[in-house]
């Protein structure tokens, strides 16, 4: 298990308030707009486009059950923050462009960091909130 770091937590509450529910409603919309194309609506790994991808699409349901029942936490943010350069997220250019690295614009006072940080945390709880 991961614990979260006071600059993680800060992270959520800034990009959250204290909401679970909020949480994991802006997870679910980025998992919709950036992963859901592959990994399928249900995560179960039959997105429209996984049928085009030359290595399989894993379903995302299983990641727990795949790790002796505990969330891969770690694995599953670096799997978007592009550590591990999964292939079938097309590292160098991720498929998702700038949505989770710190350097996009405009992003007010906060900064690029704590935004992205509270996008890929989102996704990450959302993910863990659909374990079977
Ligand atoms: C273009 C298709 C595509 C998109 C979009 C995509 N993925 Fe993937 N993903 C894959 C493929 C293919 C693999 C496995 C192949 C590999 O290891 O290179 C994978 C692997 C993974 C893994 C590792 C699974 C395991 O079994 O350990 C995780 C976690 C993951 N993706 C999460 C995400 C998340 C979260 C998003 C959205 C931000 C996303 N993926 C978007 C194609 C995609």
């Amino acid at each position: 298990m991961t614990r979260l770091t006071p600059l993680t937590m800060l992270a959520l509450a800034l990009t959250f308030g204290t909401s679970p529910a909020m949480t994991e409603e802006a997870g679910k919309s980025e998992y919709m707009n950036s992963c859901a194309t592959c990994h399928g609506e249900m995560a179960d790994g039959a997105g429209p486009l996984a049928e085009l991808m030359t290595v399989p699409v894993p379903s995302l349901t299983d990641l727990s059950a795949r790790n002796d029942g505990v969330f891969p936490m770690l694995r599953v943010i670096h799997s978007i923050d592009g550590r591990p350069g999964i292939k079938g997220h097309g590292y160098p250019m991720p498929v998702w462009g700038k949505r989770f690295q710190t350097d996009i614009e405009n992003t007010g006072p906060y900064g690029a960091e704590t935004i992205v940080r509270g996008r890929i945390l989102s996704l990450a709880l959302y993910l863990e909130s659909i374990q079977e």
